[in-house]
């Protein structure tokens, strides 16, 4: 029999969050899944399951080997986990990251907390539950405002980058009124921005091509960062540039950094890491432990193909990635 891969991919919750980013996010999955199904028919058994309330029962009867979910889950604080739960509940190997190294990827008040312990430098930052916490003193304007749990620009607009108190209550204000707490409020660094793609575990990681995202062409009023606008609406006056001009040196503690990063997550198999310049000092942002996977418009695919791998070859990669690992464990509790 040959061996069967199960596609999990979301189902849109209108009814529970109706935003323009959630749309957006989903579509992106949506042709995500289909192009990612379509290639691994070539040497596997393919299903796609959609993460519905019956999933339980769909994967029981599915009989796949192996799980590849694209899923972002369906709410709270955990939602990327949800999935990696009920598989490992239902003894279902699977693609990527578990179910802690996607919370604390998700959270990045959390990641930043343990970025800091390891010495991974990230901005300075202050977690916000409410508005009327007093503002750290040591920490400098402009400040960054963010969503702490949340990912795809969600949240991430023009206005999140403030110059005074009364803006940052503001902006405190608005997304504790959107999104769930806390908020993240980080120094904002003016520098370059740079992105990392990860494959593989341990010793044995792939890091691909670094890739500069610049924004220079990006008209003033959007600003001069990633924002969910710029992500979604304005890719084709954004300047993705990879290999990313950077020294030598400055390319080595980024791959150090991000490799540590990876690790101290507990990420698995895949993951891009955004890193922000000031001077040649890279600051760590976040990691994305679900990096988007489109053809041509995911920064992933775009450094994979820098580095000489077709979308096909990426997709395969990945896959023999998690079952190399999976393989590996198993070998070990055998011995032990
Ligand atoms: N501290 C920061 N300094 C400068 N730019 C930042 C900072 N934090 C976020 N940004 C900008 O906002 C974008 C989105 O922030 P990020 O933390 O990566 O959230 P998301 O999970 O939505 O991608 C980044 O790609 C970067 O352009
Ligand atoms: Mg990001």
């Amino acid at each position: 029999m040959k061996f069967r891969i199960g596609v999990i991919y979301d189902k849109l919750q209108v009814q529970i969050s109706d935003t323009e980013e959630e749309k957006c996010a989903y579509e992106q999955e949506i042709q995500t899944k289909e192009i990612i199904s379509k290639i691994l028919k070539d040497r596997y058994d393919v299903i796609e399951i959609e993460a519905n309330r019956q999933i339980i029962q769909t994967l029981i009867k599915s009989k796949i080997d192996l799980a590849f979910p694209l899923c972002t889950g369906i709410r709270g604080e955990s939602r990327q986990s949800q999935i990696p739960a009920i598989l490992e509940m239902l003894q279902i190997p699977y693609i990527g990251s578990g179910i802690l190294g996607h919370a604390l990827a998700l959270n990045k008040s959390a990641a930043k907390q343990i970025f800091d312990y390891n010495h991974i430098l990230t901005p300075s930052f202050q977690i916000f539950y409410t508005s009327k916490e007093r503002l750290n003193s040591d920490l400098r304007f402009p400040l960054i405002v963010k969503p702490s749990c949340e990912g795809s620009g969600f949240g991430i607009h023009k206005d999140n980058v403030v110059h005074n108190e009364d803006e940052l209550i503001l902006k405190i204000d608005n997304l504790l009124s959107e999104y769930r707490p806390p908020v993240l409020v980080e120094e904002f660094i003016e520098g370059r921005e740079l992105t990392v793609g990860v494959i593989g575990n341990g010793n044995k990681k792939r890091i691909l091509p670094i890739m500069e995202i610049n924004f220079d062409n990006i008209p003033k009023e959007f600003g001069n960062f990633y924002t969910f606008e710029v992500k979604s609406k304005l890719s084709d006056k954004t300047k993705y540039i990879c290999p990313a001009p950077i020294s030598l040196k400055t390319r080595k503690i980024i791959e150090k950094n991000v490799n540590k990063a990876f690790d101290v997550l507990g990420c698995k198999d895949i993951a891009r890491v955004d890193i922000r310049l000031k001077g040649d000092k890279p600051f760590v942002l976040e990691i994305n432990s679900l990096p988007g996977l489109k053809p041509i418009y995911s920064d992933l695919p775009k450094m994979a193909s820098k580095a000489g791998m077709s979308y096909e070859d990426l997709i395969f990669e990945i896959v023999e990635t998690a079952i190399e690992r999976i393989t590996i464990g198993k070998i070990r509790k055998k011995i032990s």
